[in-house]
């Protein structure tokens, strides 16, 4: 199997604090070797979302996916979370709005910040439209859950990573620290 030439950028290099560039032609050889290779790391990652800006190219595509219903915890815990989940989904210059003022709280993790999980706000709903990675425009909403890790994704275009955006700063920690708290939170 050939190497991925793909790294994660982790939380402290420049370049997840730069902001990205519209793709202009999505066909191009490069872009798409780049979502291929994006595809496998998210893929052996264990992560739910990547953005191109975190795998060292400052070009405005990331990709996601919802897992359906789960067990794990970190996602049955998160507001309106979408038991259908969400198949993987790439986006190309992506433009998000939120819908309403409304916002949820709760924890997130990044694949470059691992280990970790801090408490942020986001709207609760936000509308898309984007190129898909076959070049053709889509659009369409999301809430809850989908609609965090939407603008979670969509920050890293933007030279954001989460732990600028805490609630609190007392409010980011190491999961196994956070996890009892996200529980005792739930059942109170
Ligand atoms: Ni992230």
């Amino acid at each position: 199997m050939k190497e991925n030439p793909l790294t994660i950028a982790l939380l402290g290099n420049p370049i997840l604090s730069q902001v990205s560039l519209p793709v202009s032609d999505p066909f191009s050889e490069s872009v798409q070797d780049l979502i291929m290779n994006m595809k496998l790391i998210l893929h052996q990652s264990g992560g739910i979302g990547l953005a191109a800006p975190q795998v060292h190219h400052l070009l405005r595509i990331f990709m996601y996916f919802i897992p359906k219903a789960t067990n794990n915890p970190k996602y049955a815990l998160t507001p309106e979370y979408d038991p259908e989940g969400v198949p993987l989904r790439v986006l190309i210059n992506p433009i998000i709005t939120p819908i309403e003022s409304d916002t949820l709280t709760a924890w997130e993790g990044c694949l470059s910040v691992p280990g970790l999980l801090g408490e942020v706000q986001r709207h609760k709903s936000v509308r898309v439209s984007a190129l898909n990675e076959e070049g053709n425009p889509i659009s369409f909403t999301a809430r809850g859950f989908h609609a965090r890790a939407l603008q979670h994704e969509n920050d890293h275009l933007d030279g954001v990573v989460f732990p600028t955006r805490l609630t609190h700063p007392s409010r980011f920690g190491y999961t196994e620290e956070i996890l009892p708290q996200m529980l005792g939170e739930k059942s109170s």
